[in-house]
C-alpha cells in the first residue's frame, strides 16, 4: 500500500486514503535529476499517471522552474510536498486543500498546494521523505565516442549521495535507477544500502526498459507488425554486448534468418549509441528513455498496488547466473521484484552472446562494488 502518514489532523485525509475508497491507489513518487533531459519529460508523464498522487521533483538546478511548469497541468498528481485532501460531505471527489485558504509564503500570497520543487542537497531529505517510488535519472550523459563506463567517474558519486539520502529518508521505497553505467550504479546503490543496513534486493531495480522498448520497435519493423503487439525479452545488462535480446523468445512466436538476427541484435545493443551520434554532442536518449522509464515505473506501481501477473525486464540482484546482478524478467509485487525468472531455453547464438555479456558484466559489477568498499 502507499505510505500514508497521518497529517496531524484527524479530519484531514491524504489523497491516498480517499482514492482507496474508489479502489484506486495514489502513490508518492520522487524524481531525482528532474530538471534534466530525461527528468523533464519523465516528470510530465508521471504527472499524467493516475497511480501517482504526489510527485516530488528534485535536482541541483532548475527544480523550482520545472515544478512550477509541471504543476500547472490539470492532472491528479500534485507536485508538492505533503498535499492534504479534505473529504467532502457526500464522499464525492475529495478536495485537494481547504478551499479558499490563501497563505503567505515569503510575503507572497499563494494557495497551500502551490508547487515548490526541491533544489540542491539541503532539500534532498524533503524530496525523499515518505516516498513509495524513487526514480533516478541524475547524472551526466554520453557524448559521441564515449562508452557508458566513461560516465562512471562522475555518476558513481552522484548515485552514492542520492542513495545515502534514500537509505536515510525512505528506506522502504522502490528505487528505479536510470543513471549510467547501470551495470555499475546498481551495485553501487546496493553497497550503499548494505552499509546503511537498509538493503532489500527486491526494491532496487536497474532500468533496462529502453532496451525492451527498442527491441520491440526494431523487431516489429522487421516483421511488419504493430510494435504494441511484440514482446522481446532483453536480458544481461545495459551496455553494448551485455544487452542480450532473446530473439528466440519473441512473442508472437516467429523465426529470424541469421542475417536478421545479427542485424537486430546489433541494432538493439547499439541503440543508445545510435541516438548519441545523431544528437552530435547534445546528449543521449531522453524522450524514448522518459517513455520507457514511465512504462517501467507504471509496472512497479501496479505491483505495489497488488495487481497480479505484473512482469517486466530489469537489472536486479539475481541467482539466474553466477553473477550477483543480472537483467531478466521479474515479477513485480507489493514488495518489489518478488520473483526473478530464469532465462528459459536459449539458442546457440544467444548462448555465445550470454558468455560475452557475463564477462563484461562481471567487471562492471565489481567496479561498482569496489567503489564503495574501497
Ligand atoms: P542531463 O544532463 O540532461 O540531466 C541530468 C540531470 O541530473 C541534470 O538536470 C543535472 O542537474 C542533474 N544532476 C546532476 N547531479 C545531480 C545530483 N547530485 N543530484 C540531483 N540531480 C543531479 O542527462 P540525461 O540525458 O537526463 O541523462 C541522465 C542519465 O541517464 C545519464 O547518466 C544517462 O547516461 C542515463 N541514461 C540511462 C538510460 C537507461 O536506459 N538506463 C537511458 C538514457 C540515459
Ligand atoms: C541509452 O541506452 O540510450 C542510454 O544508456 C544512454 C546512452 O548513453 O546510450
Amino acid at each position: 500500500y502507499p505510505s500514508n502518514p497521518q497529517m496531524g489532523d484527524g479530519s484531514i485525509l491524504e489523497r491516498t486514503n480517499c482514492r482507496a475508497k474508489g479502489g484506486a491507489a495514489g502513490f508518492k513518487v520522487a524524481i531525482l535529476g528532474a530538471a534534466g533531459g530525461i527528468g523533464q519529460p519523465l516528470a510530465m508523464l508521471m504527472k499524467m499517471n493516475p497511480l501517482v498522487s504526489v510527485l516530488h521533483l528534485y535536482d541541483v538546478v532548475n527544480a523550482p522552474g520545472v515544478t512550477a511548469d509541471i504543476s500547472h497541468m490539470d492532472t491528479g498528481a500534485v507536485s508538492h510536498f505533503g498535499v492534504k485532501l479534505f473529504p467532502t460531505k457526500d464522499n464525492s471527489m475529495p478536495r485537494i486543500s481547504n478551499p479558499r485558504t490563501l497563505v503567505k509564503n515569503g510575503g507572497v500570497l499563494t494557495t497551500p498546494t502551490q508547487a515548490l520543487g526541491f533544489l540542491g542537497q539541503s532539500e534532498l531529505e524533503g524530496a525523499l521523505t515518505g516516498m513509495d517510488l524513487v526514480i533516478i535519472p541524475a547524472g551526466i550523459p554520453r557524448k559521441p565516442g564515449m562508452t557508458r563506463d566513461d560516465l562512471f567517474k562522475i555518476n558513481a558519486g552522484i548515485v552514492r549521495t542520492l542513495c545515502e539520502g534514500i537509505a536515510k529518508c525512505c528506506p522502504n521505497a522502490i528505487v528505479n535507477l536510470i543513471s549510467n553505467p547501470v551495470n555499475s550504479t546498481v551495485p553501487i546503490a546496493a553497497e550503499v544500502f548494505k552499509k546503511a543496513g537498509t538493503y532489500d534486493p527486491k526494491k532496487l531495480l536497474g532500468v533496462t526498459s529502453l532496451d525492451v522498448v527498442r527491441a520491440n520497435t526494431f523487431v516489429a519493423e522487421v516483421l511488419g507488425l504493430d510494435p504494441r503487439e511484440v514482446e522481446v525479452p532483453v536480458v544481461g545488462g545495459h551496455a553494448g554486448v551485455t544487452i542480450l535480446p532473446l530473439l528466440s523468445q519473441v512473442k508472437p512466436p516467429c523465426s529470424f534468418t541469421h542475417e536478421e538476427t545479427e542485424y537486430l541484435t546489433k541494432r538493439i545493443q547499439d541503440g543508445g549509441t545510435e541516438v548519441v551520434e545523431a544528437k552530435k554532442g547534445a546528449g543521449s536518449a531522453t524522450l524514448s528513455m522518459a517513455y520507457a522509464a514511465v512504462k517501467f515505473a507504471d509496472v512497479c506501481l501496479k505491483g505495489l498496488r497488488g495487481d497480479a501477473g505484473v512482469v517486466a525486464c530489469a537489472f536486479v540482484a539475481s541467482q539466474v547466473t553466477e553473477l550477483p546482478f543480472f537483467a531478466s524478467k521479474v515479477r513485480l509485487g507489493r514488495t518489489g521484484a518478488e520473483e526473478v525468472y530464469q532465462l528459459g531455453p536459449l539458442n546457440e547464438y544467444e548462448r555465445i552472446g550470454l558468455e560475452k555479456a557475463k564477462k563484461e558484466l562481471a567487471e562492471s559489477i565489481q567496479k561498482g562494488i569496489s567503489f564503495i568498499r574501497n
